[in-house]
């Protein structure tokens, strides 16, 4: 059964640049073998990630984040079945400031201290399962 699952942490330490794509880097490939896709959201030492995929694929990368010392407070915002993926291109979509892009890093999306990307607000949306159709976006080449 095709599930999403959407939690918020906070971040154990201050992340770099580097850090952070690092971590994308190894997320996606464990992502693409287990069959998971979604987004992740950074900001202000916060995270807000959104994961779909099947159940057993979800438990195994669940159990993986809430052990990972890299970060604390893990609050599991919503979990539930769906139909459809909302981030079907994605293995890990990643929306921060600016300053946080690595040149050449794809299924990154700027955020705005003022205007929140679309994708960003996609990622807080999915919490409610009703919250309105997913957006049209663009592909990401991975
Ligand atoms: C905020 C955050 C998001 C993460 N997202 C993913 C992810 O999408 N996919 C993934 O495989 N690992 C992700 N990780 C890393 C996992 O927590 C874990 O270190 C990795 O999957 C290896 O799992 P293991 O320690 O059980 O072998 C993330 C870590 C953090 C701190």
């Amino acid at each position: 059964m095709l599930e999403r699952l959407i939690y918020q942490s906070k971040a154990s330490q201050d992340f770099g640049t580097l850090h952070l794509f690092n971590l994308l880097t190894e997320a996606r490939q464990r992502n693409k073998r287990l069959g998971i896709t979604g987004h992740l959201l950074y900001l202000n030492g916060q995270f807000t990630q959104c994961i779909e995929g099947q159940r057993e694929g979800l438990d195994a990368l669940w159990e993986s984040l809430l052990r990972d010392v890299r970060h604390h407070d893990i609050e599991l915002l919503a979990r539930y079945a769906i139909t459809e993926r909302r981030f079907a291109e994605w293995t890990m979509a990643f929306s921060s400031y600016q300053t946080f892009y690595v040149h050449g890093m794809t299924g990154f999306f700027p955020v705005d201290e003022r205007t929140e990307s679309p994708l960003a607000a996609t990622c807080r949306g999915a919490s409610t399962p009703d919250n309105g159709e997913s957006l049209p976006l663009p592909a990401m080449a991975d």
